[in-house]
């Protein structure tokens, strides 16, 4: 490895300066991070107390030498950087030369070390103060050692969390990191126990699978995208696999964790339609791009990256997860009913030994969606392969003569293998919205001219979010023209929208078109004032419907591809199989 030097000042300064150390699970970070610029084949954490009473970090990588040991813990030192041009061409974890020696401040730090050609040497430093560099017998590689974190410092100390606070700020930390590195073996034990031991391995599902439980691993979907300088690759979590938090998401850049609300935003954007709200999906998202297109010298922590060009980022997510989902017809599983009087008949394996009670218990939440609920050092050793999920979606025929409405809201019809429940505004919406859709892509959208137009008054940055999207609204049959002041008119609108209000329409419209502006691509745009088109017309839950509609509606059903979430991700119906019924009634 390089040797160390000081950097000069003039760098120094280009350097985003703040707090390094903030807690137990800064010192995970920096010190694993260390450990993988060194090029190891596997690196092994071991934590007390969360991390407060000790974080070890020890490498097999190319150590230091023994006459660096005390540069290697002075501020502004490092081996990775020479002269400010390389700061625009990060290509290691670190950069600043700060790490060690913050941590020496606030800590009791400890490093062993040895280079494949040199002798084995160690070095003390205690609350700031380095002691001698000692002769050390150790194979050739570094441990580092931080002991009692703030213990010199009372008043930072005391800002402390719990242990198991701590730990579990800790372990994210390794999990993190591990997620970047799969081709390093490591390992993190807690408390003296084994959490996590992951093998080195070639593909990113088997870390992530290590990690998280192979089941979640092997249900991930790949997404890819490149345009040609910004290369994405991605593991993304099916629908119905959704989560109540966010702890499944996570973002890479060149092996670098970083936090990035737009760019999960455009996973948001990606899953819309899919995801019941409040939900979040699984998604695991690496970038490779040129050095110069990303500066990861904006946050002392390192947290967070700033993009040249973050739209890209943005269009790249957006378009690989809905590509992704097009392939997979995403449209074939149903989720799983919220209600517990539902559970008996769904997200059970299809196998399953009957329930002895006639209303078994919801269904158990997936495991990695149990640890986010109850943070533990459970081992992922410990966690089962077989989760149930999702009962899946059976084919059905209906018999349309025998459908019913309910309650004004539900249609109860008779499928080949049960019965079904729909919701009759959830499943209009989505056939209208289909309808809609494959109307304008095959330029045959109906549109009526409104011989009186309808006014819509709108505030100045409504006015100007439209006026800049007429083209999309038109694309999609609503023409809306300035009308004088902050007021427009509607000339048309799709047949398809019957009698929806324009203004409603107009509303919903400006909600979604707000939404993915700044993407700018056109074809979403249109996109968009088809969903708010198909939301604003479609029969409402409380609207009384004839025969005839009733019949019209399921069967319209059957013409569209994608009918089992509305545009908004809720179900549009439930089944109900008669064998399920027949366990229920024991029956069987
Ligand atoms: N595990 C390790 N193996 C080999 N060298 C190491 C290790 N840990 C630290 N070093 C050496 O010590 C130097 C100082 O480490 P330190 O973490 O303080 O700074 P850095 O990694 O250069 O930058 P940053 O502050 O951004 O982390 C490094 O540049 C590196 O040369
Ligand atoms: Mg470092």
């Amino acid at each position: 490895m390089a040797r160390i030097h000081k950097l000069p000042v003039s760098v120094v300064n280009r350097i985003a300066a703040g707090e390094v150390v903030e807690r137990p699970a800064s010192a995970v970070k920096e010190l694993l991070e260390n450990a993988l610029d060194a090029s190891p084949s596997r690196v092994d954490v071991s934590l007390e107390q969360g991390g407060i009473a000790l974080v070890r970090v020890v490498d097999d990588g190319g150590g230091i030498e023994a006459d660096d040991l005390p540069l290697a813990v002075t501020a502004h030192a490092t081996s990775k950087l020479r002269v400010a041009e390389d700061l625009e061409h990060i290509e290691t974890l670190g950069f600043r030369g700060e790490a060690l020696a913050s941590i020496g401040e606030v800590a009791r730090l400890v490093i062993r070390s040895r280079t494949p050609h040199g002798t084995g040497a160690s070095l003390t430093v205690d609350g700031g103060r380095a002691g001698e560099v000692m002769p050390e017998g150790c194979g050739v590689g570094t441990t580092v050692e931080v002991h009692q974190l703030f213990g010199n410092v009372p008043a930072r100390r005391a800002f402390l969390r719990a242990p198991q606070t701590e730990w579990s700020h800790s372990s994210e930390a390794f999990v993190r990191t591990a997620l970047a590195h799969p081709g390093v073996a490591m390992s993190l034990s807690h408390n003296g126990r084994r959490i996590h031991d992951l093998a080195a391995v070639t593909a990113w599902r088997d870390r992530i699978g290590g990690l998280f439980g192979a089941s979640l691993g092997g249900r991930l979907i790949e997404i890819t995208a490149d345009d040609g300088e910004i290369s994405l690759r991605g593991l993304v979590g099916r629908p119905e696999d959704d989560m109540a938090g966010t702890r499944l998401q996570h973002l890479f850049v060149a092996g670098r964790p970083f936090r990035d609300r737009s760019i999960l935003h455009a996973v948001q954007e990606g899953y819309r339609g899919l995801l019941l709200s409040g939900r979040q999906p699984i998604v695991f998202l690496s970038f490779d791009m040129p050095t110069d297109m990303v500066d990861v010298n904006v946050h002392p922590a390192k947290m967070e990256v700033r993009f040249r060009e973050p739209a890209r980022l943005y269009r790249l997510v957006l378009s690989a997860i809905r590509t992704a989902f097009l392939q997979h017809d995403m449209g074939t599983s149903l989720k799983a009913p919220e209600s517990p009087a539902f559970a008996p008949w769904f997200g059970q394996p299809q196998k399953q030994t009957p329930s002895p009670a006639p209303f078994a218990p919801q269904r158990p939440a997936p495991l990695w969606e149990q640890a986010e609920q109850a943070p533990s050092d459970v081992s992922a050793a410990h966690v089962p392969d077989a989760v149930a999920v999702n009962g899946g979606h059976r084919p059905v025929e209906w018999d349309v003569e025998r459908a019913v409405q309910m309650h004004n809201r539900y249609i109860v019809v008779e499928c080949g293998d049960g019965i079904e429940v729909i919701d009759q505004h959830a499943l209009h919406e989505r056939v209208l919205y289909e309808r809609l859709k494959a109307s304008v892509a095959d330029g045959h959208l109906e549109v009526q001219p409104l011989l009186i137009p309808e006014r819509v008054e709108l505030e100045a940055a409504e006015l100007e979010l439209i006026t800049e999207h007429a083209e999309a609204l038109e694309q999609a049959g609503m023409r809306v023209e300035p009308f004088g002041g902050s007021t427009v008119i509607v000339t048309s609108k799709p047949v398809l929208a019957g009698n929806a209000p324009a203004a409603e329409i107009v509303r919903e419209v400006l909600d979604r078109l707000s939404a993915v502006a700044a993407v700018g691509d056109a074809a979403m745009l249109v996109d968009e004032v088809l969903h708010g088109l198909a939301c604003r017309a479609a029969i409402k839950a409380g609207d009384p419907l004839s025969r005839e509609e009733v019949d019209a509606l399921v069967r319209d059903r059957r013409m569209v591809r994608e009918s089992h979430h509305c545009p908004h991700g809720r179900p549009t119906s439930l089944v109900l199989s008669r064998q399920d019924l027949d366990r229920q009634f024991r029956r069987i």
